[in-house]
């Protein structure tokens, strides 16, 4: 039997998350399925990001590096997320971006295993990640090998310094198992990096049990930071005694305001820092944090399961016949919260539908990609954009969207 919004209603009701939409402060009129580019405002973190001008900055000034926490706050924000990362606290820190951090984390497991000439990528991982990996490879006059996600673990061979490869495929949604790949890389001597980009605050993650040497993640997709929140980064502790990564800036200094001559590095994760933290940036990531009290990974996980077969199903249903296809995996215990559904038209589809408030994104040259914040984003909003996407084909809407559209981001 066909699907109805009804139904989609009472699986709302049903919903160990349900509350906590409330959360967020969402527009009226607006169907947010972006949560994987940006995620939507947690409530609180306007008030708390005002206090930290107003207070800390205008009045507290160069003091609040002291007395507000600011220069503690890259480890004590670290900490707070670790366990959304199932990793031990110490071992996480926030700073730079996923590419800053990738550069880092590359240089620092090829220092870790010298004498190996091979990088192993992902091939077709999101761009920025190979960019980095290249330029690191030529850096150090390195062969980069290029396989598929599924097969970096036969990859690896025994001159593999390093891989590096997407937990969650930002096109596919494909999940990797971390374990397996690890341990894979592990057996030829070489040390794994993982992207968690869309895999943070939407997948459940052990970290720690899977025995993942690096990770970097993403602070403005699912953990709602805000735009160009910074990244985390996650270093094992049995690498913390030897990490020696590249950017060595003072904040990466075992004690920065001696202001000695050479460099002494700082013990364990803070040795991952390099430069003044971003305060504002850092201060809307911890308040937005706030949001993930008291829930629970798999809870997180299965609620974003649920909606991407809800949407896969209406895919089936609906769009299929209008010439759409699916270009994530259909297998839920492998997929992550997003599901990317193609068509000739796609970007125009997207466009169409922003129009209507209902706001995914495009990935070129054809993939229109729905993310599912799973603390805020319902059923019937899965169900609200499907039929939406069917009306737009069915309409022919998509025709009196200009081609190339005139943002940059999309
Ligand atoms: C999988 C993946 N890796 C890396 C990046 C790049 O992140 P950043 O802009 O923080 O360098 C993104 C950005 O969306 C991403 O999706």
């Amino acid at each position: 039997m066909a699907l109805t919004r009804e139904d989609c209603a009472r699986l709302d009701e049903a919903d160990p998350l349900t509350h906590a939409r409330r959360r967020f402060i969402l527009p009226d009129g607006v169907n947010y399925l972006d949560g994987n580019s940006l995620g939507a405002l947690p409530g609180g973190v306007a008030e708390r990001v005002e206090a930290m001008v107003r207070q800390e900055w205008g009045i507290g000034l160069v003091r609040s590096w002291n007395t507000a926490g600011w220069y503690e706050s890259p480890g004590r924000i670290g900490r707070k997320l670790a366990p959304l990362l199932g990793a031990a606290p110490h071992q996480v820190t926030v700073t730079d971006t996923i590419s800053v951090n990738l550069f880092k984390l590359l240089v620092a497991a090829i220092r870790l295993r010298p004498g190996r000439r091979t990088i192993v990528a992902e091939q077709g991982n999101f761009p920025s990640d190979n960019h980095v990996v290249d330029s690191v490879a030529r850096m150090h006059g390195m062969t980069v090998r290029y396989v598929p996600a599924g097969a970096v673990a036969a990859a690896v061979d025994d001159d593999t310094a390093v891989a590096e490869l997407s937990h969650v495929s930002y096109r596919t949604a494909e999940i990797q198992d971390m374990a397996q790949v690890t341990a894979a890389v592990h057996a030829r001597g070489g040390l794994a990096i993982w992207d968690l980009a869309h895999s943070t605050g939407a997948v459940a993650l052990a970290l720690d049990d899977s025995g993942a040497d690096f990770a970097v993640g993403c602070g403005y997709k699912f953990l709602n930071g805000g735009p160009g929140a910074p990244s985390h980064v996650y270093v094992a502790q049995r690498h913390h005694a030897a990490l020696d990564q590249p950017l060595t800036g003072w904040f990466g200094h075992a004690a920065p305001f001696k202001f000695e001559p050479g460099f002494a590095r700082a013990d364990g994760i803070r040795a991952m820092l390099c430069s003044t933290p971003q305060m504002l940036a850092n201060t809307a990531l911890e308040a937005a944090l706030d949001a993930f009290d008291g829930i629970a990974m798999h809870d997180v996980q299965a609620k974003g399961r649920a909606l991407g077969d809800l949407m896969i199903r209406l895919h089936d249903e609906r769009l299929a016949p209008l010439g759409c296809d699916l270009a994530t995996l259909r297998d839920g215990a492998r997929r992550g919260n997003h599901v990317s559904i193609t068509h000739a038209a796609g970007y125009q589809v997207m466009q169409a539908l922003i129009g209507r408030g209902i706001i995914g994104d495009f990935r070129a040259p054809d993939v229109m990609r729905f993310g599912f914040g799973p603390l805020y984003v319902r059923h019937v909003d899965v169900w609200d954009a499907v039929l939406a996407v069917e009306d737009v084909l069915r309409s022919g809407a998509w025709q009196a969207v200009p081609l190339p559209g005139p943002d940059a981001v999309t």
